[in-house]
């Protein structure tokens, strides 16, 4: 994981000095600690628009090392240009000075370029041609003496081209190729047979004796007819004998032998592309080795096998028995500066059209190509739209996919292209007016929060992690709403001792509803625990302050990025972290207040940097859910002994490594339980990004973990995240906000910020859930926040990049759900101090002259990375006769674990009452009596 000041501390000017004792002419920076030096810019990748750069240096912080697969290169040099027509790149081949892959050579004027090669090879009749060393060109109907892709890729091919110094021509032994369309070098237009021959020849033909055992004589056959009929060919052989060739493929594993030319023997399993018999007569060129033995002609291959020999046809594409709704669409142009779909997976032994755009469809998208034979790209029919990509001749499309000789996976920068036709995969819902909700500006800050948390004092908690902002703040607030308009009397300064740099809170359940914070950055800090009893009340400041005292009360071990949740027991756990900023991992939970020793996660540790602030959930049927990284399990709530492994969290379409937690961070919250209870628990997962590149994710996925078979559900979302935030409100949906489009959690790492307000509603079909609401003007990515006040609205606040490119983020904004917008009116809700501290299974009274259609329990939260910590949202059973109406708790800890909770009561118009806090399951671990030390004020149990 890239991170400053990470391995190699790279700086621009250290990769440009590193590349230019090599004589490179191009040096490249990426991922923020990779440096790469060239002579030339690869043939299909543009120079990177500056706009693109988007990851710092890990040296330099005010540099820019970074582009999702891509450089940055600091040259003036462009792209090369388009190819002529009908030639397509195929590839950067080996090639020796004393065996040459193409064997012609040719000696067009002037200096090299790719067009003079392409020009020279197709008027002297061949259908492939090559540059090499800058200035060199080659021809063949065939490649000879073992030359074909090159095992490390187009590395090689980096010399500019003598007389055009954007192209490329090749480089020391290797030969940029470039293969003339199918057909169309020669005049042959005969339609190929598509059929498929499977064709026994049982030896009518005679051959020579003392083959070895199991292998005899097949034929003379007309190769390159419609495409060549065998791959693999092997080194031009001086010594070929019919022995000497089936001795080689039977080495190599192959069931069939063919000898071409006197010289040429290639091995395969089949023949290909429609072979067809030629009169024994034309093979007639004796073997180099053995004039005794025929050895093919030009264009003719003797064949041997050692098992029956199946001829397939020339590859067709695939129109029926598709998958899903998916349609042929034809052979699409595909650029590869501007891919005509984004995302790419390369099947090297299994790409079909079925096993491409399957994966497409459980994606979510509904458009996806086969290119190449190898390659598989996914993406929308919007995106070939948007780039303008244009169909082709189907004549182009000619490659034999690598999971089926007999179809076709696209061709040289052509994608057989395939889209969804059936039920759309994806519907999602645009609002306008008042239906989109609203952002508005709430006051200035003082501090840019590394965590907010609503307290059971109507106000609002601000920690900020230490040196953030300006020198002179305290790094603790409390914000009295009630007291906007006066900024200096709403914002109370309230203080930490320590710093809660990636700490995490929660409300306690002890009668007063504590606030607490744990963890820290370095040293100390990260062994943190901050006690705060809210006081006060609406415009009156309270008089306590945060406790903390290191030395008496702490974690057991350190922990920077560690998540903490409220047992059904009424402990604290604490799960997770580093040691500190980038540290060692700690991979381990502890309780609070302390009670037996850490206990050790080994799949923490595997997973160890990618999984902090993992997202934790008490489970109805018992036991604690963990989710981290991609992956997901079910821990004993006694023993914290894995009971229960799910699958692994699907990522992104072309990378299952791809992340949930911090540094790729998305966001979880627990979908709504509504009384009876009796629907098993579904967890909702949004955003996150990819390994290295920082793909942020544009999908979400649900799992009811305590099901037998459990699996991910996933859904598209409308834009892509990281560095999300998800927000429960009181009618049961979810405001999903903030963050980037690329990049990870950490400073300066995220870019393109995500404007848009989501919302999700759970109670809608699935594929139909999403609802693309109104925009921000304000970035929002690291260090952001999300909360839902007692007034209904949420309260968005943060962004803390310390880049140059974005803003440090002092504005405080709400955003106003639909449910407030307009002529709403909100029910009128009065309660009991005696009715507000619940008992499971019992019944409390509130009065209100309004007709309540729903009532809600939102666990009281804080809002930190992407955790909402405490979060919970319950449906209680509730009957309201009159004025008055009775609300059933919920009936266990298991279902509703001990804490505090807003209640609202929702008009029949969907309004929400301001909320009233109830406490629910009381503090059966005691809490309230703990920390015992001096410093610390306990309000008792
Ligand atoms: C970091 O990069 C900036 C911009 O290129 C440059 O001005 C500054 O000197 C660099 N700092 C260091 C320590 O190299
Ligand atoms: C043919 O030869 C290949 C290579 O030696 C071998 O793997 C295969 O099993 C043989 N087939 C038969 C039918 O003997
Ligand atoms: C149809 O596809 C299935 C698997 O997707 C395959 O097993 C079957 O052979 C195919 N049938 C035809 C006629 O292509
Ligand atoms: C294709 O093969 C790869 C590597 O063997 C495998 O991981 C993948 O699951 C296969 N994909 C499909 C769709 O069969
Ligand atoms: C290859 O594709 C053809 C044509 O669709 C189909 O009939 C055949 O079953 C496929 N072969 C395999 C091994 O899937």
């Amino acid at each position: 994981m890239a991170t400053i000041g990470g391995a190699g501390a790279l700086t621009v000017a250290l990769c440009t000095s590193a590349c230019a004792p090599g004589g490179y002419i191009y040096a490249g920076v990426e991922y923020a600690q990779e440096c790469y030096c060239g002579k030339a810019i690869r043939n299909n990748e543009a120079g990177t628009n500056i706009e693109d750069r988007n990851m710092v240096c890990n040296g330099n912080a005010t540099e820019y090392c970074d582009g999702p697969n891509r450089l940055n290169v600091y040259s003036a040099r462009q792209a090369a240009p388009q190819t002529p027509d009908n030639w397509s790149p195929i590839g950067c081949y080996t090639d020796n000075v004393g065996a040459r892959t193409l064997t012609n050579r040719q000696f067009p004027a002037g200096d090299m370029t790719t067009e003079l090669c392409l020009a020279a090879c197709k008027s002297a009749g061949y259908v492939y041609a090559g540059t090499e060393y800058g200035g060199e060109c080659y021809c063949g109907n065939s490649f000879a003496n073992g030359g074909g892709p090159a095992p490390d890729g187009n590395a090689g091919c980096n010399m500019a081209c003598n007389g055009n110094s954007q192209e490329i021509c090749g480089g020391p032994d290797r030969l940029t190729v470039y293969q003339y369309a199918s057909g169309s070098a020669t005049t042959v237009s005969i339609a190929a047979p598509t059929a498929t021959i499977a064709t026994s020849t049982t030896s009518a033909v005679s051959g020579p004796s003392g083959l070895p055992s199991g292998w005899s004589y097949q034929g003379c056959w007309v190769d390159n007819a419609f495409g060549r009929i065998m791959a693999n060919g092997q080194n031009d052989n001086n010594q070929l004998t019919i022995e000497s060739c089936i001795s080689t493929c039977s080495d190599l594993g192959y069931s069939v032998a063919g000898l071409q030319y006197s010289v040429q023997c290639f091995c395969d399993n089949f023949l290909r592309n429609a072979a067809t018999k030629a009169p024994e007569s034309d093979c007639n060129m004796a073997c180099s080795g053995n004039s005794g033995e025929k050895c093919g002609a030009g264009g003719r291959m003797s064949v041997y096998s050692n098992a029956t020999l199946q001829v397939f046809p020339v590859p067709a594409v695939q129109k029926t028995n598709l998958t899903g709704s998916w349609t042929y669409a034809g052979c699409l142009r595909d650029d590869a500066q501007t891919r005509a779909l984004p995302y790419q997976i390369i099947l090297k032994n299994n790409n079909t059209a079925n096993n491409c755009i399957s994966q497409c469809s459980a994606f979510g998208y509904n458009a996806g190509g086969m290119e190449y034979g190898i390659e598989c790209y996914c993406g929308d029919t919007s995106d070939v739209a948007n780039v303008g990509a244009t169909f082709v001749s189907e004549s182009e499309c000619q490659f034999a996919c690598s999971g089926n000789i007999t179809t076709i996976c696209g061709g040289g920068r052509r994608l057989s292209y395939y889209t969804w036709t059936g039920t759309p995969l994806t519907q999602w819902n645009y609002a306008s007016g008042n239906a989109a909700g609203a952002y508005q500006f709430l006051i200035g800050g003082v501090i840019i929060p590394l965590v907010t948390q609503p307290a059971r004092n109507g106000k609002v908690t601000f920690l900020e992690k230490y040196g953030t902002g300006a020198p002179n703040t305290t790094g603790a607030y409390e914000l009295d709403v009630a007291q906007l308009d006066n900024f200096t009397a709403a914002w109370r300064p309230m203080h930490v001792k320590t710093d809660i740099f990636c700490s995490s809170s929660l409300t306690l359940p002890d009668k007063v509803g504590r606030q607490i914070n744990v963890g820290g950055w370095a040293l100390d800090s990260t062994y943190g625990i901050r006690l705060y009893w809210p006081d006060g009340s609406p415009g009156v400041w309270g008089k306590n302050d945060w406790q903390e005292d290191v030395s008496t009360v702490k974690l057991q071990a350190g922990r920077w990025y560690p998540t903490s949740m409220i047992m059904a027991n009424g402990s604290i756990l604490v799960v997770g972290g580093e040691e500190g900023s980038n540290g060692a991992p700690t991979p381990s939970l502890e309780i609070l207040p302390p009670a037996g020793p850490l206990v050790f996660c080994d799949w923490l540790l595997r997973t160890d940097p990618n999984n902090l602030y993992p997202f934790l959930a008490v489970l109805p049927s018992g036991g604690v859910f963990v989710a981290y990284y991609n992956e997901a399990r079910i821990l004993d709530e006694v023993t914290f002994e894995t009971t229960k492994v799910l699958p692994n969290i699907p990522g992104a379409v072309n990378n299952f490594l791809a992340g949930r937690t911090y540094p790729m961070e998305g966001t979880a919250v627990l979908l709504p339980q509504s009384a009876p209870y009796t629907e098993p628990l579904q967890i909702f997962i949004c955003g996150g990004s990819t390994p290295y590149q920082g793909i942020a994710l544009d999908n979400c996925v649900t799992i009811s973990p305590e099901v037998s078979d459990a699996q991910w559900t996933l859904e598209r979302m409308p834009s892509k995240r990281v560095l999300v935030c998800m927000t429960a409100l009181p009618d049961g949906t979810y405001l999903i906000l903030n963050g980037g489009q690329q990049g990870f959690g950490g400073f300066g790492l995220c870019t393109e910020p995500n404007h848009n307000a989501v919302l999700y509603d759970p109670s809608k079909p699935l594929n139909n859930r999403f609802t693309v609401m109104a925009n921000t003007t304000v970035d929002r990515l690291y260090h952001s926040e999300a909360v839902l006040m007692d007034d209904g609205r949420v309260l968005v606040s943060g962004s803390d990049p310390e880049d140059d490119r974005f803003l440090q983020e002092y504005r405080v904004e709400v955003f106003v759900p639909p449910y407030l917008m307009g002529n709403s009116t909100r029910p009128t809700v009065n309660m009991a101090e005696s009715q507000k501290d619940w008992a499971y299974g019992q019944e409390y009274t509130f009065t209100t002259p309004d007709s309540i259609s729903k009532v809600s329990l939102l666990g009281a939260t804080a809002s930190t990375h992407g955790n909402s910590m405490g979060q919970r949202t319950i449906f209680p059973a509730f009957t309201c006769n009159g004025m008055t109406c009775v609300v059933e708790a919920p009936p266990n800890a298991h279902v509703c674990p001990p804490g505090w909770f807003q209640m609202f009561a929702l008009s029949q118009a969907g309004t929400p009452s301001m909320a009233i806090w109830v406490r629910i399951g009381g503090d059966p671990a005691g809490l309230g009596n703990w920390p015992s030390a001096p410093g610390f004020d306990a309000p008792g149990v």
